[in-house]
């Protein structure tokens, strides 16, 4: 594996100590928006990627990427072949994405205008990096009806949620949306190596 910054193991993937602290930064200033102190670890980032399927050509597309945990892993996955982009609504973490990872088509704007970057049944997999949990019901409807819309027949969507925040309404009720949604829903174990712990949801239309 290839490694990015300083430090390896918890923090490479998300571009080492510099792009977390601005990713801290940006947390500090829109802690709702950013849902989490931290960027996801290694071993998050790999259980997210190795949920994904896709074909060589494919077109994926990340929600909340952050400052590229998922990213990086999901670029390697696509080598130079299929098309990844990437909607991020704080300008912090945009700017570091961008610079870390210029191979990654990144758009300043919000999940729920997904339709304008992406026709209607194109995206093979739809990831998601957002905090669900921490949502309003009416922006969890929007940004779900733009994802069930990009997906092409068959298409998958893969998102996390915090294992602390299991039982909050909200994340019950992105819930009851996943499996409203989708024909087949699955959910990882725990994945205890990230701050905080988290699981992963795979779905199929
Ligand atoms: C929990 S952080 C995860 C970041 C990254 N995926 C990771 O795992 O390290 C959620 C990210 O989603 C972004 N975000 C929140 N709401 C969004 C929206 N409506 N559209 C696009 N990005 C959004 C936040 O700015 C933040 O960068």
């Amino acid at each position: 594996m290839k490694s990015e910054g300083v430090g390896a193991g918890r923090i490479n993937r998300a571009g080492g100590v510099a792009s977390a602290l601005r990713f801290v930064g940006a947390f500090l200033e829109e802690p709702l928006t950013v849902g989490a102190f931290w960027p996801s670890s290694e071993e998050l980032s790999r259980a997210v990627v190795d949920s994904c399927v896709f074909p060589p050509w494919g077109i994926v597309v990340e929600l909340g990427p952050g400052t590229g945990s998922f990213t990086s892993l999901l670029l390697e996955r696509l080598e130079d072949r299929g098309r990844l982009l990437a909607l991020e609504i704080n300008p912090t973490n945009l700017a570091v994405l961008r610079l870390r990872l210029p191979r990654c088509a990144a758009i300043h704007d919000s999940a729920e205008n997904l339709d304008r970057y992406v026709g209607r049944g194109r995206a093979d997999c739809v990831v998601s990096g957002l905090a669900w949990g921490n949502m309003l019901p009416a922006t969890q409807d929007r940004i779900m009806n733009a994802i069930v819309r990009a997906l092409s027949p068959g298409g998958q969507f893969v998102a996390f949620a915090y294992a602390h925040a299991r039982y909050y309404p909200t994340t019950l009720r992105f819930r009851k949306l996943m499996f409203r949604e989708f024909a087949r829903v699955e959910t990882s174990p725990i994945i205890w190596r990230n701050l905080p712990p988290a699981y992963v949801y795979r779905c199929w239309r």
